[in-house]
Order: C-alpha cells, then sequence, then structure tokens
C-alpha cells in the first residue's frame, strides 16, 4: 500500500515535469523521507552536487539523524539514513544511480534519456514549460521612481534596470507583477515651481510638453530664485496650501508639470523597453490620514519636538511621519503606499529598489508596519512580505560619482546614444575588415547597434552584485571579450550561424530528432541547460539578477567547450548536436530576454 501510494505520487511529478529540476528531485526525495521516516517531519534539503559522484545531491541525512539518535531508531548512524533515503526513492524515469558518501549525503545522478526528453520537450513547447514555481501569487516591484522636475540620474538608470529584470523573472515564473513606478510628484517643491512657471509663463496652459525647455535647469532657476527672493518664497509657500487645498488653477499647473517631466521619463523608458505603471506619491495622498488615524489608535504615534513620530526599536532616531508644520513626508506617504498595496492591490510580496542610502529609512518603516501588525514576524510566516533592493553607487573612471565633463548631472538619454553610437562605429569598422559592410542593411546596422549597445550597458550594471559599486566604463562593456554582454551576443550569434549552416531542418528535427548525450560534455552542456529554471528560480528568490548573469556567460563557456570537442556540421552525431545548438540559442535567448536585452541573430 505505502509503495503503490507513493509511486502513483512520484508518477504524477514525474508526469507534470513542472517546477525546476531542483524542485523535481526534491518532490522525490520528499517521498523517499516519508517512507525513511514518517515520524518526523522534514523538508527535503536537495542541492546542485560539489563532487563528480552526482548530478544532484540530498543532505538530509546528518540533520535527521540528530533528531532519532537516542529515539529507540534503528539506524545506527547517518550513514545509514543516507542509505535508507536512496532505497527509497521511488522508482521512475528521472534518476540513473545513487550512491552515498560519508556522513549520508545521498549522490543523485539523472538519468540521460530523462535529461534529453526535458530538453526535447522544450524545444517543442516552448521555454515557459520551464518556468519554476514560486510560493507568491502577486508582487509589486516599486522600482526607477524618479522625482519630478528633478534629475533623473544614474541611481534611476539602475533601479530601472534592475527592477525591470527582476519584473521580468517573475513575469516568467508565472507571478502577477505590479510594475510600480512611485514617482516623486508631491512636496513642497511644487509650490516654488508653479509660482515660478506663472511668472515666467503666463500663458503656460497653452504651453506644449517641450516648451518649458530643460525642466532641470527650470527648477535650478526656481530654487535660486526661492532661496534669494523673500516675496517669491512668500508666495510660493502658499501655492503648497492652495494646491494641497486642491484649488484648481494650481492643480492644473502642477499638472502640466508633471506632464512635463513624464514625456522625459517616458523617453528614456522606451529606449529601455521598460514597462511601468505611474502611482506617485500623489496618488496616497488621501489615504494618509486613515492610515495614521489607524496607527494612531493602536497607540504607535507620538508627539516629539511639535512633529508626530514612531519610535523604533533599534533607532534612536524616530520615524517622523507629521512634519511640524503639519505636512506628510515620505515615510507617510510610504506607510499609506504600503497599506495600499496590501490591502487594495493584495500584494504578498512588495519589494522596494533603490540606492543602499535609503536602507535605513525601508528598515524602519518596515518595522513600523511589522509593529502595526500588518505583516507577519519574519520567522513564522514567509508572506506578506517586504523587501528592499538596494543597490551600490556608479562610479566614473576616476573612482568617484558617475558624472559627465564637468560637474553636470549625467543624461541618461545621451549616456545610452553614445552606448549605440560607440557599438555602431565599431560593428561598421568590423563589417568593413571582413569585407561583409556590404550584406548589411542601414537598418540592420542600426537595430544590432541599439541591441548591443543599450544591452552593453544593462548587462555591466546587472552582472555585479548590486550591492557593489559598479564603475561605469564604455570601453569595457562594448569589449568582445570577457563577460560582457557584447561577447554573449556574439556567442549567441556564433550558434544561430550554426545551426543556418548545416543543411537541416530543425523544426522538423524538433519533432523526429532524438537528442544523445553520450559525450562527457554533450552532457555536461545538457544538464546545465534543464539547470536554468532552478538559476531563475535562485535569482528570484534573493532578488539578485547577477545570477542570472553568472548562468548566461558560464553556459556560452559550456557551449565553446562542446562545440571544441563535438564536431556538428558534417558529423554522425549532426541531428542530435544540432537540437543542442538550439535548445542552448533558445535558453540564451530567454537570459537575454529577462535581462532586457534584445538578442542580435547575426554579428
Ligand atoms: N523617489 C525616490 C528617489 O528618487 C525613490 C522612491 C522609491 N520608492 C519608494 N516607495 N520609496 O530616491
Amino acid at each position: 500500500m505505502e509503495d503503490e501510494t507513493s509511486t502513483s505520487a512520484s508518477a504524477q511529478v514525474q508526469e507534470s515535469g513542472a517546477g525546476s529540476v531542483k524542485q523535481q528531485v526534491s518532490n522525490l526525495v520528499a517521498l523517499s523521507l516519508r517512507a525513511t521516516v514518517p515520524e518526523v517531519d522534514v523538508e527535503p534539503t536537495v542541492e546542485v552536487c560539489t563532487t563528480k559522484f552526482g548530478d544532484y545531491q540530498c543532505n538530509n541525512a546528518m540533520g535527521l539523524w540528530s533528531k532519532v539518535k537516542g529515539s529507540g531508531t534503528s539506524f545506527k548512524n547517518p550513514n545509514a539514513i543516507g542509505q535508507a533515503i536512496a532505497k527509497n526513492l521511488p522508482a521512475g524515469d528521472v534518476i540513473e544511480s545513487t550512491s552515498v558518501a560519508g556522513p549520508g549525503f545521498v549522490n543523485i545522478v539523472l538519468s540521460n534519456s530523462w535529461v534529453a526528453k526535458r530538453i526535447q520537450d522544450m524545444l517543442v513547447n516552448g521555454i515557459k514549460t520551464w518556468a519554476p514555481i514560486l510560493p507568491v501569487k502577486r508582487l509589486v516591484v516599486d522600482f526607477s521612481s524618479p522625482n519630478i522636475a528633478k534629475e533623473m540620474h544614474v541611481g534611476h538608470l539602475r533601479s530601472t534596470i534592475i527592477g525591470d529584470t527582476l519584473a521580468r523573472m517573475f513575469e516568467f515564473s508565472n507571478v502577477d507583477v505590479l510594475r510600480r513606478n512611485h514617482v516623486g510628484d508631491w512636496g513642497t517643491q511644487f509650490g516654488m515651481l508653479i509660482e515660478f512657471l506663472f511668472e515666467k509663463f503666463p500663458e503656460w496652459e497653452e504651453l506644449g510638453s517641450q516648451a518649458i525647455g530643460d525642466l532641470q535647469l527650470f527648477y535650478k532657476a526656481s530654487k535660486e530664485k526661492f532661496d534669494n527672493d523673500a516675496e517669491f518664497k512668500d508666495r510660493a509657500q502658499q501655492a503648497v496650501v492652495r494646491l494641497q487645498g486642491g484649488e484648481e488653477k494650481y492643480r492644473s499647473a502642477w499638472k502640466k508639470i508633471c506632464e512635463i517631466s513624464r514625456n522625459e521619463f517616458d523617453q528614456v523608458y522606451k529606449l529601455l523597453d521598460v514597462q511601468l505603471e505611474e502611482k506617485g506619491e500623489s496618488f496616497y495622498n488621501p489615504y494618509i490620514p486613515q492610515v495614521l488615524e489607524g496607527l494612531s489608535n493602536q497607540g504607535f504615534i507620538k508627539e516629539s519636538e511639535g512633529a508626530r513620530v514612531i519610535f523604533i526599536e533599534g533607532h534612536k532616531i524616530p520615524l517622523i511621519v507629521v512634519k511640524r508644520d503639519g505636512g506628510f513626508n515620505y515615510a507617510s506617504t510610504d506607510l499609506a503606499a504600503l497599506w495600499y498595496r496590501l490591502n487594495v492591490e493584495k500584494a504578498e510580496w512588495i519589494i522596494y529598489v533603490t540606492d543602499v542610502g535609503q536602507q535605513q529609512h525601508f528598515d524602519m518603516f518596515f518595522k513600523a508596519a511589522r509593529m502595526a501588525g500588518w505583516l507577519p514576524d519574519p520567522n513564522e510566516k514567509k508572506f506578506p512580505k517586504t523587501s528592499h533592493v538596494g543597490f551600490g553607487l556608479v562610479l566614473g573612471a576616476d573612482g568617484k560619482r558617475f558624472r559627465t565633463r564637468s560637474t553636470e548631472v549625467v543624461r541618461l538619454g545621451d549616456l545610452l546614444d553614445e552606448a549605440k553610437a560607440r557599438s555602431k562605429s565599431e560593428l561598421k569598422q568590423r563589417l568593413t575588415d571582413n569585407g561583409k559592410i556590404v550584406d548589411w542593411t542601414d537598418e540592420e546596422l542600426e537595430e544590432t547597434s541599439k541591441a548591443v549597445g543599450y544591452g552593453a550597458v544593462k548587462y555591466a550594471d546587472l552582472k555585479n552584485n548590486r550591492l557593489t559599486n559598479y564603475t561605469f566604463s564604455f570601453d569595457q562593456m562594448l569589449s568582445d571579450k570577457g563577460n560582457t554582454a557584447v561577447y554573449l551576443q556574439y556567442a549567441h550569434a556564433r550558434i544561430c550561424s550554426i545551426i543556418r549552416k548545416s543543411n537541416m531542418d530543425v523544426e522538423e528535427l524538433k519533432m523526429n530528432g532524438k537528442i544523445s548525450l553520450a559525450h562527457p560534455d554533450e552532457r555536461v552542456l545538457g544538464l546545465y541547460l534543464i539547470r536554468f529554471a532552478e538559476v531563475v528560480e535562485d535569482a528570484c528568490t534573493h532578488l539578485l539578477p547577477n545570477v542570472l548573469c553568472e548562468y548566461l556567460y558560464n553556459l556560452s563557456e559550456m557551449f565553446t567547450r562542446f562545440y571544441t570537442n563535438c564536431q556538428v556540421v558534417g558529423s554522425p552525431e549532426e541531428p542530435s548536436r544540432l537540437l543542442l545548438c538550439e535548445a542552448t540559442a533558445v535558453v540564451m535567448r530567454q537570459c537575454f530576454h529577462l535581462l532586457g536585452i534584445t538578442p542580435v541573430y547575426k554579428l
């Protein structure tokens, strides 16, 4: 009876083929654990094997031993438990063999035919069938989030790139992602901007979105006036009150300024191919009073030096939620936004992507939310939860904060244009040297330069652990050697050209061919391909895009080894090897897609 249940359950697991390979192996191990130690409730711990004796390994034995020893168990030592776990693994087509090492580590070797079939199924049914299964249904990624009329700086570029990749990885994993642009569109600076608008452009209502010119200069000029002209300052302060009181003229001037800013931001998003839904700070403004009232009724809000604050354990300074002048601030807005995301949007995970400099702010307001009971104790329950995805600075060649030429800010559009222009001139040079320039249309040249140039900027940012500062260098990111997007684009294009050069019909092969993994380098490549899902899972779980970059780079290295040691075109194994080429190209393209990079098929 016992046996029957486990076989049928494992058959389901194997048949559905859903989830990552690690998840599937874990499911098998879970069944074995239930049979081996029915009295203990334990989660399977399965990792990629670190030795050559297996592909995956189960590490449960030692922990189990400490739980059962002395309880009259028949097991003599952890190794015996390992042996039993290995023996009780349900029979099926996933596992080829097992061995038990030292204190009970169970090495698991996957069967070649199963690995091959998994790759072939993906080729037929699409890479979407390799999506990992994540324990969350809906989440918010709060990213990019520049401030109206202020500089959209390289920090916002990092937030945009990292946030977009996280969103793409979750979307691929079938999670409902709310991509939120929490733009700074509210605050006292609008009083001065509005008054300045009235003064400089009396016919402001008729203005098109370009007419003000540079909004950052506009901001600077109005700030200067604010600082030096007491009468103007007075008017600006009254303007804030009138705006917040909802006076029509002030509302529409505010809208106009936001619209101009939005147009500028949208140009950058368009270049980067990033989708975002704007719900700026102003959106949450109406919710602040009720949210604060709730917190106040719970007794968390205190009076301190004329402000209203929340004292938080472990922090010397309290979190200010109402300023001395009675106005709300960044923290009160974030509290209201979190309340809204949890209760109205029903998000289970709220992810904020900003520079590490804001860590304290997030730490404090997350703690406040936990105090209020909005979020469970992180040790007890996983969801709902909040995460701050911090990142380091972008540095220039001089090791200081990245700036262009003078002390001026970096314009993101210019930066992307330059990446494109540089990649175009290199591409042209290369094609001319190879005598291939005649084969390329202007449009192809333009599209390829865009894909390569913008991709290089994104990849240079994503490949580092986000917490480290990174040095912005066009020369480095556009090099075709080393771990760069350009190198990877070439690697992918080369695979496409191998497939083109073969005279076989890959579409037909997908349906009727068969993948063999007889050569060791074929097997290594095949096994690495099917790890794709668990890499995405890992990158999502830890919110680390660099994990995916590392995988992509390693994959291209493994492909090179395979291609060096295994003849493809003209060999007896050509059909099978061509399918491995195709699978590698498909997985690489999916990685590119998740990183927001447009793959190039010809270079
Ligand atoms: N506007 C902020 C800035 O430029 C980032 C906002 C991040 N999101 C949030 N919910 N606080 O620094």
